[in-house]
């Protein structure tokens, strides 16, 4: 390999054949580059057939970064096999209808989900956290099918974003288990107030929200064959709490105007609040028979801008600094010349320990790569204030005060950022 002017210290070569497996609707969160270092396949790219042909016919190598630990000599750069998700969704399609019918489910069938994804947890590695291929099942044959695929989707969302937090194994495999089996509730809805077009009479609506604490029930009453309750409680605090709001109506449990109800969602554990912004995620990404789903792109916009909302700014932005890049192929859900609204603390001039939000509109003026969410951004109106101020650049890099919280999109307000800053 005398032709070889790349550090194999730092690269090793990738047979033709793995990046054949790489391809399709799949994303590289890495680049791969040839023998000279160039370049040839970017990270966020999904990688298709012909052009792998084409690359080889033109001589190219191909070379990706060594992983850091050592490995077995196996390139696991890619997560999850579409392949082993669709025999997921498969076994739930059977374990599901069972449950269904019996309204049960039993500790057989909950150790049996839980070592489903206890097997892909084994699998990942130090590298998964950094870059890695992520797959979500998008095909839909049928809705209930739509379930189980939504199930599965959930616990893969959660395994990686908890394993990128730096969760260990075991908590990985746990807190995977309570994303596949929020929903599990679901099972004692009536199949045809589930599959419903359309909006649900309040009678439906009531029964579709008794899912959390049927979720909770059924999963409280498996029993290890010792006599013990089997599930551990975050999976069941998942199940019950999955749709609670921060400021917003969420049930269950909630009076809308309950002033104290804020406090309590901030007592639910934060794993639950994490995996509810993973159902929220996949719930508006795959489509089903009656909705399409948007794109990740706006998936993970939608999220950012229920900041403060739905969701604390903080739980935003634990989940979307380390899967925007996983989730969106490398790209970035800010675009220069964006209007955004950026939430920071101030700190109180007198001694009361109470924290003030201020909010300002802005332009994204500067992206950088690897820092989605911290462009260089121009800040020109003070919200609190009510007024136009003279314009503050500010590198939110280094600004540990403030965070974008709503990204502009419709077109009112975009005409009046325009009439604003202009
Ligand atoms: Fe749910
Ligand atoms: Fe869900």
């Amino acid at each position: 390999m005398d032709d070889v002017k790349i550090d194999l210290e730092k690269y090793r070569e990738l047979p033709p054949t793995f990046l054949q497996n790489l391809s399709g609707d799949k994303m590289l969160t890495f680049d791969i580059l040839d023998q000279n270092g160039e370049v040839v396949f970017r990270s966020g790219e999904a990688i298709q057939v012909d052009a792998i042909q084409k690359s080889i016919a033109a001589g190219s190598k191909f070379f990706i970064p060594r992983a850091v630990e050592p490995t077995t000599g196996r390139y696991d750069y890619e997560i999850i096999p579409v392949e082993t998700m669709k025999g997921i969704a498969a076994e739930t399609a059977k374990t599901y209808g069972a449950i269904r019918s019996s309204g049960v489910m039993s500790y057989e069938q909950y150790v049996a989900s839980h070592e489903q994804f206890a097997a892909i947890v084994q699998g990942l590695r130090q590298e998964d956290k950094n870059g890695g291929l992520l797959s979500l099942m998008r095909e839909i044959e049928n809705f209930d099918y739509y379930t189980y695929v939504h199930s599965v989707n959930v616990g893969v969302l959660a395994m990686i974003l908890m394993y990128k937090l730096g969760y260990n194994k075991d908590e990985v495999r746990t807190l995977s288990t309570a994303g596949y089996l929020h929903d599990i509730g679901k099972l004692r809805v009536p199949k045809d107030i589930i599959e419903k077009p359309g909006r649900l009479s309040k009678s439906e609506f009531e029964a579709m929200m008794d899912h959390t604490r049927d979720g909770f029930r059924i999963l409280d009453a498996i029993v290890a064959p010792g006599g013990q309750k089997a599930v551990p409680s975050i999976i069941k605090l998942t199940a019950l709490f999955h749709h609670r709001k921060f400021r917003n109506r969420g049930y269950p449990y909630r009076s809308f105007r309950d002033k104290k109800s804020e406090q309590f969602y901030l007592e639910i554990p934060e794993e639950v609040r994490l995996i509810s912004i993973c159902d929220m995620f996949d719930a508006i990404t795959t489509s089903t028979p009656y909705r399409k789903g948007v794109s990740h792109e706006e998936g993970l916009q939608f999220i950012l801008n229920l900041s403060n909302y739905h969701f604390t700014t903080n739980d935003v932005y634990r989940f979307l600094k380390p899967m925007i890049h996983t989730l969106n192929k490398g790209k970035n859900i800010l675009a220069e010349g964006d209007f955004i609204m950026v939430e920071s603390t101030a700190r109180s001039t007198d001694d009361s320990a109470k924290k003030q939000l201020v909010y300002e509109f802005a332009r994204v003026m500067k992206l950088y790569k690897g820092r989605s969410l911290e462009p260089h951004i121009r800040i020109f109106y003070d919200i609190s204030k009510k007024k136009k101020i003279h314009p503050i650049e500010v590198d939110l890099r280094h600004d540990h005060y403030r965070r974008i919280v709503r990204i502009l999109k419709s077109d009112r307000m975009l005409d009046m950022m325009r009439t604003v800053y202009s």
